[in-house]
């Protein structure tokens, strides 16, 4: 039988995630599982969840991986925090936010939104205006919107929301490691990201951190949360020091190795450095894009480093571009989704993928394909 393993090239990933996977990520894969209570091992959780707090800058405590993608995350923050009929505002701009919108409806919650134009960021103004006038018992929104590439203006957001009772909630997949996240200091209650973007590990952790406020919530609840794998009373037992360390379920141990090291690698460069790197990618593609004759999507301002949507010009076929890049040269980019869908290619550079080396040989390949 053939093995289809095999048949897999090196490809520059430059898409909207994963992201390519740091060399001493995939050596940390490949290291001797152990057991998932393997003093060890515990060692090593504790110290993911140190690197956690210091990437998120929080002193939260319960900040720990959740197994699964992203959306695992998005799951375990609302099926936490939220119980029927409880209030909640949704602020969209894009596929994430839409995606909260279902998951909270799901549980049954009374779900508010507030949509914004795909493309451009969501107004604080308006929802200063919105909380004047209501309360909700939780208020979520997206950081970095991938399908869109938006920088959500998410420090002015938060001084909106601390002067009123409601939990924030934050999605930060694309952003973390990517762009600075202060947690305490934006006051965010519960926050999620995944470990396929900015972290350069693969798909499969969720990174998640929830403040004491939004532990009393869960704590007070009616209703049990109504997903036992993603209940973080129980779940945080495993996961944190002094407490049972009780099974809950089998933590995946190699995924947690490839965590750790990502943090440390992210450290060793220094968070300023990342987040400069990615900047500096970021400024090398726009200037490359816009001598191919190539326009950003996203007003400069609200421009995430990570994201680049592109706007795909007349009579070009888009999808075909992309075919191109993917087969005769090795790499990947992401088409548009939703109203995006055909008018913006999305170009990812995210963690290990973000060097200049790689915007050059992307260039270089558009500058053939087109
Ligand atoms: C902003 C954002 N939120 C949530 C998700 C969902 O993450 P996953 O696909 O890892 O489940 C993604 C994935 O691209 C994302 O970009």
């Amino acid at each position: 039988m053939t093995n289809l393993l095999d048949g897999i090239d090196e490809i520059l990933l430059m898409g909207p995630g994963p992201s390519c996977v740091h060399p001493e990520v995939y050596k940390a894969l490949n290291r001797f599982t152990l057991g998932h209570l393997d003093p060890h091992f515990i060692k090593i959780m504790d110290q993911i969840q140190v690197l956690l707090q210091k990437i998120l800058n929080t002193d939260n405590k319960l900040t720990i991986p959740v197994s699964g993608t992203g959306s695992a995350g998005m799951e375990t923050c609302f099926v936490n925090l939220i119980e029927p009929k409880d209030k909640v505002l949704i602020l969209i701009n894009g596929v994430f936010g839409k995606r909260m919108c279902e998951v909270a409806t799901r549980l049954g919650a009374d779900v508010e939104v507030m949509e914004f134009e795909w493309g451009t960021p969501i107004d604080p103004g308006q929802v200063k205006e919105k909380l004047a006038r209501n309360s909700y018992n939780l208020i979520a929104m997206v950081h970095a919107e991938t399908s869109t590439g938006v920088k959500n203006p998410i420090e002015e957001i938060s001084h909106i929301i601390k002067e009123t009772e409601s939990l924030f909630l934050v999605d930060a997949v694309t952003s973390l490691g990517g762009i600075e996240i202060k947690v305490d200091e934006w006051g965010i209650d519960a926050i999620y990201s995944g470990t396929q973007k900015c972290l350069s590990v693969p798909p499969g952790l969720a990174p998640v951190s929830f403040s004491e406020k939004a532990l009393l919530k869960v704590k007070n609840r009616k209703t049990k949360v109504p997903n036992w794998y993603l209940d973080m009373s129980l779940v945080g037992e495993y996961w944190q020091k002094d407490h049972k360390r009780a099974y809950h379920h089998t933590a995946p141990i190699n995924m947690l190795y490839a965590l750790y090291q990502s943090l440390l690698l992210f450290f060793e460069e220094g968070a300023k450095n990342v987040f400069q790197r990615h900047v500096e990618c970021h400024n090398n593609l726009r200037v490359g894009l816009e001598e191919l004759g190539l326009k950003m999507y996203v007003e400069e301002k609200y421009r995430l480093p990570m994201l680049n949507a592109v706007a795909i010009p007349e009579g070009i076929d888009e999808a075909e571009v992309r075919k191109k890049l993917r087969f005769e040269h090795n790499i990947e980019i992401g088409g548009g989704l939703g109203p995006l869908a055909g008018k913006i290619w999305r170009i990812g550079l995210m963690g290990h993928t973000a060097q200049v080396k790689n915007v050059e040989r992307l260039l270089t390949a558009l500058r053939s394909v087109l």
